[in-house]
């Protein structure tokens, strides 16, 4: 089974809403996320992410609700701890909810969740979404403490932190950083936890995570929106989900199981 592709369209909401997030209309404003989710799937997208953030900087809760009930593609919903998203995951009913930390002076989820540091919180949460039929995902630093707590809290998967990956400015950073990687993935895999991983991933560094055992989902969003002003989003996805065909079999084959 090949590597997994989960779109993110938050930023096509952020696009929107640099011109229309004081409208009363602004759901119905262009661009719009729910034509971008069509052209993620004809791009050929196994998932798609969308993160509706306490201040609703980007994806609007109409958003939400209109993209789950008109795309036929698994909606994973990105969300922070909190009782307001966790009513409206319940009652949005995604198939995945990936729980983020969330600081409203962040530009973007810019660490892990501190599953470890924040456990009963993060453990109840993680009941209460599962009880209502969504499977869990913890958004994690691939750090072995987190991976621990995670597997503890009842989660089903974790996303590893791919941005310092990302940001690494040498090789050598690059490669203790695919080191973190690749032990906190086998962590996860050992407990029998899905592992995904995301954040900063784009057409050129991808490869570098062919190193990292048991990854199931990569979830992308920045590159793959910003490829989309040259050629489209459904050729930008089509893009990526070819680049990620080259995931090697052999690694892809120990996977867990994904139910
Ligand atoms: N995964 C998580 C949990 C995220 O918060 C984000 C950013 O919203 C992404 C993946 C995608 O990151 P990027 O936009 O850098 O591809």
């Amino acid at each position: 089974m090949p590597l997994l592709l989960g779109v993110n369209i938050d930023h096509i909401a952020t696009l929107r809403q640099a011109r229309y997030a004081h409208t009363p209309e602004a759901a119905n404003a262009e661009p719009s996320p729910l034509v971008a989710a069509f052209d993620a799937l004809e791009g050929g997208a196994d998932s798609l992410t969308i993160h509706v953030r306490g201040d609703r900087r980007h994806m609007q809760d109409a958003d939400a609700f209109r993209i789950r009930a008109a795309v036929p593609l698994p909606l994973n919903f990105e969300m922070g701890v909190t009782a307001e998203m966790i009513t409206i995951a319940l009652a949005l009913k995604p198939d995945f909810a990936c729980l983020v930390p969330e600081s409203r002076e962040e530009i973007t989820t810019e660490g892990g969740l501190d599953v470890a540091g924040r456990f009963a919180p993060t453990r109840d949460a993680v009941a209460q979404l599962q009880d209502g039929g969504i499977r869990v995902s913890l958004f994690i630093d691939p750090d072995l403490p987190q991976v621990e707590a995670a597997a503890r809290s009842g989660a089903r998967m974790i996303e590893l932190h791919t941005g310092c990956f990302a940001n690494a400015t040498t090789d050598a950073a690059r490669e203790a950083e695919i080191t973190r990687l690749t032990a906190a993935a086998r962590a996860g895999h050992a407990a029998g936890l899905q592992v995904n991983a995301g954040h900063g991933i784009n057409y050129t560094n991808i490869s570098g995570l062919w190193a990292v055992p048991y990854l199931m989902e990569l979830n992308i969003g920045h590159s793959i929106v910003a490829r989309a002003l040259r050629v489209g989003l459904t050729q930008a996805v089509r893009e990526m989900t070819q680049l990620m065909a080259g995931y090697p079999a052999d690694t892809a084959a120990a996977r867990p199981h994904s139910s």
